[in-house]
């Protein structure tokens, strides 16, 4: 072997090991080509799922994200923590709200009122076992399954009401839609419409909500970064839910 052909070869190998070396070449190429056409089939094919996957129905991708119960939801409520007690104040009898919210709920009343319009509060906070008496009790005197009793009721430790920042609402002069849908038609509630985001107060559970039924009385104050807190993964599923919609 001349210095030239020293050059070209692997000559840190022995002779006997290039040999064999050369001879895998072509067994390897023996197995390789006829997987390529194979892989090359199952990729697409793969591909093509993927792609029918993104082009589902709005509808269906919710129904798969609630299937997947991502966000931990219980029948379309999501989970609360109580308040701590230190954080409670008590604002009228028997209505005890988050001090973040006292002076702004407050405020609303009183510009309410300086309009002409009386706003009650009907019920503000209330503790995990009472929601848990509010449920299970209701549910059974009105002979419902835990579904049906959803779409009015939250389950215990998956109510707005345990953190202290929702508000149920009336009009004082028309008792008799307190807890109605028909207090929507109210001075109360069309006045609340125009001027409760001023206060920071949003409509929890409005006509196009999945899952609950539409609850024009109740409020949620959202104007702390605590309440943002709270309600931030409620608020990321309606902005998902609408893009949703909207694609
Ligand atoms: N009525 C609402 C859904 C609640 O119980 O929190
Ligand atoms: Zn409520």
């Amino acid at each position: 072997m001349d210095q030239k052909e020293k050059v070209n070869e692997p000559f840190d190998i022995p002779v006997a090991e290039r040999q064999y070396l050369e001879d895998q070449s072509p067994k390897f190429n023996k197995i390789l080509i006829p997987i390529v056409p194979v892989l090359l089939l199952f990729f697409s094919i793969m591909g093509f799922r993927l792609n029918q996957n993104s082009k589902l129905s709005p509808t269906a991708n919710i129904n798969i994200q609630d299937a997947n119960n991502n966000d931990h939801s219980i029948l379309g409520h999501l989970p609360y923590d109580e308040i701590s007690k230190e954080k409670l104040v008590v604002i009228e009898p028997n209505i005890e709200v988050h001090i973040d919210m006292r002076e702004s709920l407050l405020q609303m009343k009183e510009d309410a009122k300086n309009d002409g319009i009386f706003l009650v509060f009907l019920s503000g906070y209330r503790s995990i076992n009472l929601q848990e008496e509010i449920f299970y009790s209701l549910k059974s005197i009105r002979n419902q399954v835990a579904t049906e009793r959803a779409r009015v009721s939250a389950p215990p430790g998956y109510s707005e009401h345990s953190t202290g920042f929702a508000i149920d609402i009336g009009d004082f002069n028309k008792p008799e839609t307190d807890f109605e849908v028909e207090f929507e038609n109210t001075d109360a509630f069309k006045w609340l419409k125009m001027n409760a985001a001023k206060y920071h107060f949003k409509l929890s559970f409005n006509k196009n909500h999945n899952n609950v039924d539409y609850e024009p009385w109740h409020w949620r104050y959202e104007g702390s970064i605590e309440a943002l807190k709270v309600f931030e993964a409620s608020n990321r599923k309606l902005i998902k839910t609408k893009k949703n919609f909207e694609n």
